[in-house]
């Protein structure tokens, strides 16, 4: 068997050591230009290159859970393109978001402004129940935000495209339910995958709809946005706020107004990270499962584009 990894932002030592380790007679390299037909590819932003010369690869295994960049490409139709799942993304999503969730309900923010200041002050808190949660995305990750913001108490929507029970979460599905679901919604969290179907989906109508002193929580993509009706939205006091973790332009541009604005709180593309162990051992067991000619799970709808 014959494996090419193929990441442009990380050291290739520690996950080639690793993938050795699951596949001690394997041959498992770095990518690069004129390498030996490999059976599967391990990758993240990999050149179009590599899949012009690797036509007859089985399985590419994308080291993230979005897979919106590599679908741009033309893959090799005999392979199955298989995502990350969970692999200890989950928690730290669900981690980030109820930071978020608590850090503006709490009024923590404006609390930090105060003592730094050198004031003693005092908010009046709010209601709970004024503060219900929509999570656009009920799949791996965005029901395991859905579980976490419960325990918190806080009232949860979840839309998704095809109906989800999920315990406590009042459920709304597809573009019929789209509306109902935002106006019963003062905080949002998109945990959508970003395909035709969902770019510049939080825009001046959706963020609109939320309910008024809304707050939007990004950390799925930044062309989910659009970010002009966005900024908008908060000067016209609608939004009171948002944080957003994900841009259109990765690095966010030094002149981007995100960077300043008052109610914006921007973290760098950081709140679930690709964990090596745990994805080496997720796409180690999934090759091994591949080569004994068993399914695996995860399995991306090239077409749907998630
Ligand atoms: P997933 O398991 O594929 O879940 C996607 C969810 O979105 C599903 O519930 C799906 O509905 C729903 N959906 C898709 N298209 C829809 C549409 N047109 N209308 C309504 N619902 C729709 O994905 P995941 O693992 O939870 O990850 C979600 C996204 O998070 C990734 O694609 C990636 O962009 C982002 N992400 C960001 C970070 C970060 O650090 N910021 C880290 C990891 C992932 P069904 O269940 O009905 O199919
Ligand atoms: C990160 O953004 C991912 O898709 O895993």
């Amino acid at each position: 068997m014959n494996i090419t990894f193929c990441c442009t932002n990380t050291d290739p030592g520690p996950w080639l050591a690793g993938l050795r380790t699951a596949f001690p007679q394997a041959d498992i390299t770095v990518w690069q230009s004129g390498a030996p037909p490999a059976d599967y590819a391990v990758v993240w932003a990999p050149p179009q290159q590599l899949f012009d010369e690797q036509p007859q690869l089985r399985g590419i295994f994308n080291i993230g859970a979005g897979v919106d960049a590599l679908l741009k490409l033309r893959l090799p139709p005999s392979a199955v393109v298989v995502r990350l799942e969970d692999a200890g993304m989950a928690v730290q999503m669900a981690e980030y978001v109820c930071q978020g969730v608590i850090r503006h309900f709490r009024d923590l923010t404006a609390y930090a402004e105060d003592v730094r200041a050198g004031r003693w002050t005092s908010y009046t808190p709010r209601q709970r129940s004024d503060f219900p949660v929509g999570v656009m995305g009920l799949g791996v990750l965005g029901a395991r935000v859905a579980q976490a913001l419960q325990q918190f108490e806080f009232p949860v929507n979840g839309w998704s495209r095809t109906p989800k029970r999920l315990p406590g979460v009042r459920g709304f599905t597809g573009a019929a339910q789209f509306h109902d679901f935002l106006a019963s919604s003062r905080v949002l969290v998109n945990l959508l995958p970003l395909t035709p179907d969902t770019a510049n989906i939080l825009n001046q109508e959706t963020l609109g709809s939320l309910q008024p002193g809304g707050y939007v929580i990004n950390v799925a993509r930044g062309a989910h946005l659009v970010d002009e009706d966005l900024l908008a939205l908060l000067d016209s006091g609608h939004l009171a706020g948002a944080l957003l973790d994900v841009f259109r332009t990765e690095p966010l541009p030094a002149d981007h107004p995100f960077w300043r604005h008052p109610k914006i709180t921007i973290t760098p593309h950081t709140s679930a990270r690709t964990l090596r162990s745990e994805s080496i051992a997720q796409i180690a067991g999934k090759i091994a499962a591949m080569q004994r000619g068993e399914a695996v799970t995860r399995i991306v709808d090239v077409g749907r584009g998630y």
